[in-house]
């Protein structure tokens, strides 16, 4: 096997993340949504694992992540969370279930942490949910924020195209990371905005900044995992490196079988009782 893999056996922890960070050591980070591909992850040694909305695209072929429900988010997290050892899980809070009401946010942080026992959460938004961000912490629940191109926010923005160009943005993703890092967060993704603005942010904030679409001086780095994969077909943005091509291994694999069965080679005498 290829790669890079711990000697450090120990579950990834909030405090080991920072400790990450101030000795300079990258972390990795994907998403899962399944116990398989959850099993795998974390045998590969991701640091980090995030039970993503983007499970609404991915997994149910949703066009937005609006669409994923609480009870979706809790049985994605509970799957994930049977299959790990090492990584840290990360579920995030489903569109609606946080944004306005932060006692209703506290109640709908509670019931992810109680049944999918994951170890953490992961909120869209700076200013606008402080109030929620600050109650679910007081419950002792572990928060990452989430800033720059936020999908549940789409139909504000109008467009996945990056974030934080021009300076008001800018001036407001950076007073926006302050105050989640003062709010007590432990991390935050910063999401499609440009490299430079997003070093800055790493370097003025003791928490770790993980990126998607963020650069390469941030303190970790986030892909969809079936994007990186070569599972996912047609969607190339700039960001994404391919580590395979599973579309290609998996139809051909796939094809084979539908050949066999109608060639009656499958199964042979040696596949039968
Ligand atoms: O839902 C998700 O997968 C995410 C990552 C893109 C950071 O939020």
């Amino acid at each position: 096997m290829t790669g890079y893999i711990s000697d450090d056996k120990r579950k990834v922890t909030t405090h080991r993340l920072i400790e990450m960070k101030q000795r300079g050591e990258r972390i990795s980070m994907l998403t899962a949504y399944d116990y398989t591909m959850a099993k795998i992850v974390d045998g590969a040694g991701v640091d980090v694992i995030l039970v993503g909305d983007s499970a609404s695209n991915v997994m149910a072929g949703n066009v937005t992540t609006l669409p994923m429900t609480l009870d979706q988010m809790i049985y994605h997290g509970k799957s994930v969370v049977r299959g790990v050892n090492r990584a840290m899980v990360i579920v995030d809070m489903p569109f609606g279930t946080y944004q306005g009401n932060s006692k209703e946010g506290l109640a709908s942080a509670i019931r992810i942490m109680k049944e999918s026992h994951a170890d953490a959460l992961k909120l869209e938004g700076g200013e606008e949910i402080i109030e929620t961000v600050k109650r679910i912490l007081s419950a002792g629940i572990p928060i990452m924020g989430h800033l720059g191109l936020m999908p549940q926010s789409i139909n504000k923005y109008g467009t996945y195209t990056v974030r934080a160009r021009d300076k008001n943005e800018a001036d407001k993703l950076i007073r926006d990371a302050h105050l989640l890092e003062e709010a007590g967060c432990f991390g935050i993704v910063l999401e499609k905005i440009p490299a430079e603005l997003a070093a800055r942010v790493a370097s003025e904030l003791t928490i770790p900044i993980i990126g998607i679409g963020a650069g390469g001086q941030v303190d970790g780095q986030v892909l969809v995992v079936q994007d990186m994969l070569g599972m996912s077909k047609g969607f190339s943005p700039r960001f994404l490196r391919r580590y395979a091509d599973l579309h290609t291994v998996m139809t051909d694999a796939i094809s084979q079988y539908v050949e066999d069965v109608k060639e009656k080679d499958f199964p042979n005498e040696q596949e039968q009782y």
